[in-house]
């Protein structure tokens, strides 16, 4: 029964990878030099980019578990911070050379965010691949009130803006870090397509303890030294409780280390996990089916 239990873990584990953030070498290795876009070239903005379609799987997911306990409840509560993945975008805008396959990539925010939410950052991918991320959005459900798990920003730096470059793209971008109050760390950025600074109702900072140390993951795109990347926690594994919030990072590439964090689980989990029945509805639905052709395989039982 030990044995089983523990292969059931691991199939959950490999099933839940399956689905969810793929599994992306350390962006470094994937920066070959990518193709300079040449300046001039006519690109049709509106040409079938893969990010202009959905990912989705090939086959449909029920999303109906058999019940009981919080698990797919679509909130987590990460200790005193409520949070929920957003997975639908609006683009704010999008660059259409350099990055992987020289098909640009775009910038997009969480649409439709629960009443009560507050975005954390922005969403980045690069266009050649369906649309296939999330970002967390997140609630303060802390009971002390002077000690609030989300602040908004004291103010902005613009960190980058494209105004000035001579690349395909839908008007200019400005890049903004938020500048969190003291005991607080931003985990994304806000873009937007003039130089006037963003609301400071736009996003929300995180209380320190309930975030995490990152590292840059994959490459999104670059310019001159200026880097756009995925970021993850630097912790992770089983008992790691770094969380990824499924932002990026805009930064100059002379820094090693993210300017922003991750988030950190400070709750038990134990009631978010699956029960039996569901464990064995999730391997129904996810694992992979292996055919062997039996009479090649001598048993020793
Ligand atoms: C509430 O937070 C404040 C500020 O961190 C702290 O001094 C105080 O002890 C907390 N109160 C409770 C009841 O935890
Ligand atoms: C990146 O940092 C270097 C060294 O600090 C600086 O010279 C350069 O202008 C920066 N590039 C950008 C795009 O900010």
């Amino acid at each position: 029964m030990g044995a089983n239990v523990g292969i059931i873990c691991v199939l959950f584990l490999l099933a839940t990878q399956t689905v969810g953030v793929p599994a992306f070498a350390p962006w470094k290795k994937l920066h070959v030099p990518w193709k300079k876009h040449s300046k001039g070239k006519i690109i049709q903005k509106n040409q079938a980019l893969p990010i202009n379609s959905i990912f989705k799987l090939p086959a449909p997911v029920t999303n109906s578990w058999p019940p009981g306990g919080n698990f797919a409840s679509g909130t987590i509560d990460l200790g005193g911070l409520q949070v929920c993945e957003a997975s639908t975008f609006n683009k704010v805008w999008g660059t259409y050379g350099g990055g992987p396959d020289d098909q640009g990539f775009s910038i997009f925010e969480p649409s439709g965010v629960p009443k009560g939410f507050s975005m954390l950052g922005s969403y980045s991918q690069p266009n050649n691949k369906p649309l296939s991320g999330y970002v967390l959005v997140a609630k303060d459900v802390s009971t002390n009130t002077s000690n609030p798990s989300l602040k908004q920003p004291l103010d902005y730096t613009l960190v980058w803006n494209s105004a000035s470059l001579e690349i395909d793209q839908d008007g200019p971008i400005y890049v903004w870090l938020p500048i969190a109050p003291n005991g607080y760390k931003a985990v994304g950025h806000v873009v937007t397509t003039t130089p006037t600074k963003p609301s400071l109702e736009k996003i929300m900072c995180v209380r320190l303890d309930l975030t995490d140390q990152c590292e840059t993951n994959s490459f999104i795109w670059d310019s001159d030294n200026f880097n756009f990347l995925d970021v993850r926690p630097s912790n992770r594994g089983i008992q790691a409780p770094g969380v990824r919030v499924g932002t990026f990072v805009a930064q100059n590439a002379s820094l090693n280390s993210p300017s922003i964090a991750c988030l950190r689980n400070t709750n038990a989990i134990p009631k978010y996990m699956p029960n039996l029945p569901q464990i064995k509805a999730i391997l129904q639905v996810y694992s992979p089916v292996m055919s062997l052709l039996l009479e090649q395989i001598s048993f020793n039982l």
